[in-house]
């Protein structure tokens, strides 16, 4: 089976509503054809503006960064599935390593996040990977194995075969540290081992797994050629428009 490919963006906490808008723009403008997926993960705020910008052009799509676990409520200052859904998103990034360290969100809220989001049949992206201690110990394949076992193995077949998953060792996010092609591909052949354990090489052969982490014009299709990688959750460099555009166009 032939995995959708997908090149990702994850904006953080970064664009006002004019640059986001020009970004998006500049990002549309300058997509070629291509068969793998492009998501741009925008800002809550922006999320209406971008969806629109995107939405005539063919295999771009819109994610949320977050979500919160309850359908609606009392939650002042949060966003609900079905406001990222009533807006033209897609896609939810939950389990960032960000929102696990600052945010305290541990398995338990992402496996409550992940239910929420496909009951409003929308797609989580899931995001999993070590800090450099334990990298450093060897315990890494474990340590993501934890993260899936309880935020996501509670799923039946049928729902856990929308999920995209991110693997982000924390050491490469943002630091300009690349994990090399065979590190990336040995775990992601992990994650997969993982899968099929769990659910069958069916689900296992199909399901998408990003790798994220200094991902870069210069290291994408080196990365992006591993026969495990099917794609990149894209930090810094998705905030430059030509840049993403090459990563975009990395895929052999
Ligand atoms: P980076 O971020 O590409 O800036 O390292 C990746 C991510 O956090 O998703």
């Amino acid at each position: 089976m032939k995995r959708q490919q997908i090149a990702a963006g994850n904006w953080k906490m970064n664009k006002t509503y004019k640059e986001g808008r020009a970004l998006a723009t500049a990002i549309a403008k300058g997509m070629t054809s291509t068969d793998s997926l492009v998501i741009l993960g925008t800002p809550a705020i922006h999320l209406n503006a971008v969806a629109n910008i995107v939405k005539k052009v063919p295999n771009v799509e819109v994610a949320a960064q977050n979500c919160h676990q309850e359908k609606s409520g009392a939650y002042t200052g949060e966003t609900s599935v079905e406001m990222i859904k009533s807006v033209g998103a897609k896609y939810v990034i939950l389990g960032h390593s960000e929102r696990r360290e600052y945010f305290n969100e541990g398995h338990e809220l992402l496996a409550a996040k992940v239910d929420t989001v496909l009951g409003k049949r929308l797609i989580p992206i899931f995001c999993c990977g070590e800090p450099l201690a334990i990298r450093e110990a060897g315990t890494h394949v474990a340590h993501v194995k934890k993260q899936l076992e309880e935020s996501l193995f509670h799923l039946k077949k049928k729902a856990f075969s929308k999920i995209v998953i991110a693997y982000e060792p924390i050491w490469a996010i943002g630091t300009g540290v690349t994990a090399s092609p065979q590190q990336a591909q040995d775990m992601h052949k992990a994650i997969r081992q993982l899968l099929a354990d769990k659910y069958g090489s069916d689900i296992a052969e199909g399901t998408s797994i990003l790798y994220g982490g200094s991902v870069k014009p210069a290291n994408a299709k080196e990365i992006f050629s591993q026969p495990d990688v099917d794609g990149g959750l894209v930090g810094g460099a998705s905030l430059k428009p030509d840049d993403f555009l090459q990563i975009i166009n990395s895929f052999s």
